[in-house]
């Protein structure tokens, strides 16, 4: 069955945790969706995993469209969101609807998600009014990071726990159907996530959230050495991957591949006529 917003808030409602990866295809999305996840997000974390930047900044709408409309394909029941990149949606209220609704209509996405609090509530408001379900997310925003002075965790202080109290706050007044939690401590998660009517979205912010939410290659083991303490690798793809990818060099090198049954055939009376 179709997951839609008004399905998340009753998982949410009813203390059912709501489950969401991120996904960037069409083969990976069908592969998840098919497992039954809630929602996909297409992060502009693709940036990084998917195009190989080192952060986040770089990425256009453009990007966002390409990948979100191949996980759109891919994915029958799952909730898709699709993230806003740096820069589409700072500039004013008239660019975030444009871009909020570019990616919507180009991609058949149901929500679309962007980073910030009380800064960005003019944006929300808008681009929900367009008639757009918007995700929020605070805490340890990504696109900031040259802001933050790199990525660490966030709201330690009372100051900064209260300010993101207040932003959760004002996201969820702004019109936002869902807010993801990044990189802050739990007993804070559990205070925003019991203040805020919708559903939170933890990444590095504790069970305490109404859903989790990862980069797939960062539960699959397919991106770098770094293991954050936030992640938990449920499974060596990448071992899997690179594992496969030897046994097929060496298969062709050894010329045991492609064998007898990899191998189209051809009647010897055409063949005699060829000699
Ligand atoms: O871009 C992304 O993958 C994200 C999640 C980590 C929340 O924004
Ligand atoms: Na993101």
């Amino acid at each position: 069955m179709k997951t839609t917003v008004s399905t998340v808030q009753k998982m949410k409602d009813n203390g059912e945790k709501i489950t969401m990866l991120t996904a960037y295809d069409y083969s990976t999305a069908k592969l998840f969706d098919e497992a039954g996840i809630d929602t996909m997000l297409v992060g502009d974390s693709l940036g990084m995993v998917m195009l190989g930047y080192d952060s986040t900044i770089p990425v256009t709408v453009d990007d966002m469209i390409h990948h979100g409309a191949a996980v759109v394909r891919g994915a029958k029941d799952a909730l898709i969101v699709v993230d806003m990149p740096f820069l589409s949606y700072h500039t004013s209220v008239y660019d975030a609807v444009a871009n909020a609704g570019r990616i919507m209509k180009e991609t058949g996405c149901t929500a679309v998600k962007l980073e910030g609090g009380k800064n960005v509530c003019p944006q929300i408001e808008a681009i929900v009014n367009a008639q757009i379900p918007v995700c929020a997310h605070i805490g340890l925003t990504p696109q900031s990071s040259n802001m933050f002075g790199g990525f660490r965790v966030q709201g330690k202080s009372e100051e900064a726990a209260k300010e993101l109290i207040e932003a959760a706050q004002a996201v969820e007044k702004a019109g936002a159907f869902m807010l993801v939690l990044e990189g802050i401590p739990e007993k804070l998660a559990a205070i925003i996530t019991k203040k805020v009517h919708i559903p939170t979205i933890g990444i590095g912010a504790s069970p305490e959230c109404d859903g989790q939410v990862l980069v797939y290659q960062d539960m699959l083991a397919m991106y770098g050495n770094f293991v954050p303490k936030f992640v938990r690798q449920f499974a060596q793809v990448g071992e899997v991957m690179q594992g496969a990818v030897k046994d097929y060099i060496n298969a062709v090198k050894e010329g045991t591949f492609p064998g007898p049954e990899n191998t189209y055939a051809i009647s010897d009376d055409v063949i005699e006529k060829l000699y």
